[in-house]
Parts: C-alpha cells; structure tokens; sequence
C-alpha cells in the first residue's frame, strides 16, 4: 500500500516535471513559422554613445596625477572634461605609463592623449595633435644649496629625467648621447625624489612640474633654476594620425571653451591667475594701420 502510493507519487511528479520542462523548452525556442513582417520589428536601439579612452601619465602634478580616492585630476583632465562636454563626447581617463603610451595610441588601446605632451615635429611624424592648449618650457630643480645657476652648469653634473621626454632630449643634448650622467627614470616624480635622496644633482623636467613640486614639497629643499637657453614647448593633446574627425571635435571643443571663459577659469583654478594673453591681438589684426 504504502510502497503504491509512493511509486505513484513519484510516478505522476516526474510526469509533472517532465511536462515543465517540455513546457519551458517550448517557450525558448525561437518561433519556427518566420512569419511576422519586416516592420513590426522592433526598432534596433540607438548605439550607446562611444566613450573616448583617454591616456594619461597621471604622475605629472599639476596637470594630471592621482589623488587620495586614485581618482585621476589635474589641469589637462579639467581641459578635456570641458572639451568633452562642448563636443558631446563622453571620455574616461585611463592612467598609461609615459613609456609606450604613444603605442596606445597606434593600437586602438586609447582614443586620445592627454598628457602634457610638447608638439614636437619628430611626434607630429606619427601622431596628430589638436592646437595648442598650453606654453611651457624646461626648468631645472637642484637643492636650495646647489651653485648651479644655468643650464650649462648641468655638463658634468648627474641629471635627473624622464625617460622620453623633452628634458630628456634637451639634457642629451647638452652631455651627449652616451653620458653615464644622465639619469633616466619613468616618472618625473622618481627623478624627483632621487634628488632629494642625493642621487642626482639637478633634475630637468617641465617648468609647471617642478614650480609645483617645489612648492608642495618644502622639505625636500628644493629651489628651480631657469635658463633663456630653453626653447618654448606647447601642449597639445595627441590622437591617432589620420582621425581627422577626432581631431577636428577636439579642436572646436578647444575654440570652444577658450573663447566662452571656461579654458581661463581652468587655468586660474591651477595657476593662481588667467594665462598671460599674447600682445596686443587686436593692433595685429586691424589692417587699417598703414
Ligand atoms: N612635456 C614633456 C614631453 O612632452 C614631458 C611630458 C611628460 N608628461 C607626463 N604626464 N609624464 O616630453
């Protein structure tokens, strides 16, 4: 009796079960009569805008560096933030080692980079770069107790750089290719801190990076030392060669943003006061003057 009961339980619950999971397979497969007609499919959902990668080496205060929350700031970041939004475009910033992060660019890794990158001819041969965003020049930071009061000073002295970088090229140049007096570190911040440890000399590197870093850092006892030698480099911000579209957003979202006051509120937030502006615009552009 007992054991009917059971088997006939067991019987009609694998019945039941069955039957569900028949039910269940009915319902996924995909209908076989392809009958419904072409418009009343449902429309393809608008593509997600396309989100910008952007590079950065954000171990470069004040223009890009990582704060307490790892979240990535800095000048050049509150520039292509603003750009951004003029243009439409969403972006989000990736840190990238300085070294190789040109190749990003190249492989598709990054869209667009933004990195306190001087417009050099030799770049420009394998990258494109919007206008430039920013003036800068080379400056040398050595202890308060240093005698070095130019750049020659620096011939036979350990210098500290930046692995491919300007102050890299400009020290080369000065102590030639081969000196076993340059050394190359892969952030400005290492070459920084190796001055304060004694282990270099001087260290050449970006006028607003060591301005910012000698400030920030009494302890260090660090004074800069600039020299007329220095050539004036620019900023740009690089993308692949050839996305011409990519470049010309950049570009209008730079106009942009200069011409409506957001690109001098950025600087004074960074720089203490607006960029010094060239001389005399409107004098140049009037044609009336003869
Ligand atoms: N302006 C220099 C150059 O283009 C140094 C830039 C380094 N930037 C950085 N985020 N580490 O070579």
């Amino acid at each position: 009796m007992t054991t009917y009961t059971t088997r006939r339980f067991l019987q009609t619950a694998g019945l039941l079960i069955a039957g569900l999971v028949l039910g269940a397979c009915g319902k996924q497969e995909p209908p076989k009569t392809a009958e419904a007609p072409a418009a009343s499919a449902p429309a393809p959902a608008p593509a997600p805008a396309k989100v910008h990668v952007v590079g950065t080496d954000a171990a470069y205060a004040p223009f890009e560096s990582q704060n307490e929350k790892a979240e990535i700031v800095g000048f050049d970041i509150d520039v292509v933030k603003a750009i951004a939004a003029k243009a439409g475009m969403e972006v989000k910033f990736v840190n990238t080692p300085w070294e190789g992060i040109f190749n990003t660019l190249q492989q598709g890794d990054r869209d667009l980079l933004v990195s306190a990158i001087t417009i050099t001819p030799e770049r420009q041969q394998s990258m494109d770069f919007t206008a430039p965003y920013f003036d800068a020049q080379q400056l040398i930071a050595v202890k308060q107790s240093s005698k070095v009061a130019k750049f020659d000073d620096l011939k036979k002295l350990k210098v500290g750089v930046q692995t491919g970088t300007t102050g890299e090229e400009v020290v080369t140049k000065l102590q030639g290719k081969n000196s076993p007096n340059i050394k190359r570190f892969e952030s400005t911040p290492l070459a920084l801190k190796e001055l304060e440890a004694g282990g270099v000399d001087a260290v050449v590197a970006d006028n607003g990076v060591v301005i910012n870093y000698v400030a920030n850092n009494p302890a260090a006892k660090f004074k800069a030392v600039s020299d007329k030698a220095f050539q004036p480099e620019q900023y740009g911000i690089a993308v692949k060669k050839g996305n011409t579209e990519l470049l010309a957003k950049l570009n209008k979202g730079l106009a942009d943003i200069k011409a409506d006051g957001t690109y001098d509120q950025i600087y004074t937030k960074y720089f203490g006061a607006p960029p010094a502006k060239a001389a005399a615009p409107a004098a140049a552009a009037s044609p009336a003057s003869k």
